[in-house]
């Protein structure tokens, strides 16, 4: 029952306070799976090392050029390499270029489909990364663990211990595959991130505003008023 409320809180939260960015719309309104799936890998992969405010035009102009995992394959490492300039970490776009040729080859132009195919399939993309596009382009069932993700699970939770420690991270993906709604698992995991991004960020902390703070265990711990909105836990 308490992981119920949380959901629910987290989710109505999102619906109305969530930056209306274009790989969410996309989400939502493009029937194609295919499409669907190719558009968020693209921009979980520009996310990666990137601000969101920076990967927006990036991202814009990419699906504009390339709006299909096909039209991708056929260009070249010279155009992709134009296309990414700015970004920073060339390896990205050279393995998204990489992938979309071994989609088209390989895979007869169908881009994986579970979270398991996803990370075995395409170069660069990871443990995150698989379950982020499976979540949020496809549905499947499945938690992400980030940076914003580590800090809003470590204060909800009170967990004290070394946040970098492998240990620590796995128990944190056990966590949040637990908590993870199984109706809504990418709007679930990309409100975790707003959340990390917006409210339960490193330097203030705004407990006030905070969906979920009747579950934090944190917040109970510190006696928070709204005044102390810079207290650092
Ligand atoms: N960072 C990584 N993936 C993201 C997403 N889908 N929305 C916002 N920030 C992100």
């Amino acid at each position: 029952a308490e992981v119920v409320s949380l959901r629910s809180n987290l989710l109505k939260w999102y619906d109305d306070e969530k930056r209306e960015l274009p790989w969410r719309t996309l989400a939502i309104t493009e029937e194609d799976l295919n499409i669907r799936t190719y558009a968020v890998w693209v921009s979980e992969i520009m996310l990666q090392q990137t601000q969101v405010v920076t990967v927006i035009d990036y991202y814009n102009k990419w699906i504009k050029r390339w709006p299909t995992v096909k039209d991708l394959a056929a260009a070249t490492l010279e155009e992709v390499n134009q296309m990414w300039a700015g970004l920073g970490y060339y390896s990205r776009g050279r393995r998204l270029h990489e992938g979309a040729q071994k989609v088209v080859l390989e895979l007869n132009g169908q881009m994986p489909q579970t979270v398991d195919s996803l990370q075995k399939r395409l170069p660069g993309v990871g443990r995150y990364t698989a379950a982020a596009i499976g979540s949020i382009a496809l549905g499947q069932v499945a938690g992400v663990v980030d940076g914003n993700v580590i800090r809003v699970l470590c204060r909800l939770r009170a967990i004290g211990a070394d946040s970098t420690s492998p240990t620590v991270i796995e128990a944190l993906w056990e966590i949040v595959n637990l908590l993870v709604d199984p109706s809504r698992p990418g709007d679930f995991n990309q409100a975790m991130m707003e959340l990390g991004a917006c409210i339960c960020t490193p330097k203030a902390l705004f407990c006030h505003k905070c969906p979920i703070q009747t579950h934090c265990h944190s917040y109970q711990k510190v006696n928070y008023t709204p005044e102390q909105n810079t207290n650092k836990l």
